[in-house]
């Protein structure tokens, strides 16, 4: 079993693209993204922002101390689920207001030090596929399949607004793109991993492929590196 890393912008399909592709070989899929988003609202939850939008660090830091954030696959829908101490958090964690904050907490060090451990004790024995920023440059740098993911801006957020009217939430075309471009923004130019595209990874620009070309892109791919290590651990065993 091999290790697959998708990185890439926000809202282009990657979570939709990685975790088809990962119930399709029988692997783990982790968003992990979702992961900072659950550190968001609990840091929301316990009232640590100021008005100009810093966190309270020093709070942050004692109560993700003692929090546990997991992820379960739902077996009626299929989706993934994401639980903050035991409570499902999978509707809070995609609103507005968590979108608004998630990048500063994301680029807090200590966050990030803590979810990348968990990351790599979730992944340490492959068969995983994982979602996020960082995980073919920092996670997994060795992972053996890396996919980057990009749309124009325009195609991502015409997604995330339909995805948002969709369950309700009352936001603009132009509200959803402005906080798109500002967290693509953060996430590329934060100090601690900021977004990059590996040297190594297979990019993927979506803005006109359908799901179906995009999953058979990624399966011929997946099988194409798990040939490769098959060869390459044979050989070695010789
Ligand atoms: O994939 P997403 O939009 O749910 O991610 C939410 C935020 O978390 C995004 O603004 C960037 C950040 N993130 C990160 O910094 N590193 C990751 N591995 C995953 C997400």
């Amino acid at each position: 079993m091999i290790t697959i890393a998708f990185d890439g912008y926000s809202s282009c399909g990657k979570s939709t693209m990685a975790r088809q592709l990962a119930a399709t070989i029988g692997y783990t899929f982790v968003d992990t993204g979702a992961m900072y988003r659950a550190v968001t609202l609990l840091a929301l939850r316990n009232g640590l922002f100021s008005a100009d939008g810093k966190v309270n660090e020093p709070q942050l830091r004692s109560l993700l101390d003692k929090a546990v954030i997991t992820q379960r696959s739902n077996p009626q829908s299929g989706q993934t689920e994401t639980f903050l101490n035991g409570e499902n958090v999978e509707g809070e964690i995609r609103t507005m207001e968590v979108s608004d904050r998630v990048s500063i907490v994301a680029a807090l060090p200590f966050v990030r030090t803590e979810m990348v451990r968990q990351q790599q004790a979730m992944g340490q024995n492959g068969g995983i596929v994982m979602d996020g920023r960082d995980i073919g440059t920092t996670v997994f740098p060795n992972a053996e399949m890396k996919i980057f993911v990009t749309a124009t801006p325009e195609v991502r957020a015409q997604r995330r607004y339909l995805e948002l009217k969709g369950k309700g939430e009352d936001v603009t075309l132009e509200e959803v793109l402005r906080n798109l471009e500002e967290r693509d923004y953060i996430d590329s130019h934060r100090e601690v991993s900021p977004l990059r595209q590996a040297p190594d990874a297979v990019v993927l620009d979506n803005t006109n492929l359908t799901r179906e070309e995009q999953s058979a892109m990624l399966l011929a791919l997946y099988k194409l590196r798990s040939e490769n290590i098959g060869v390459r651990s044979k050989g070695s065993k010789e």
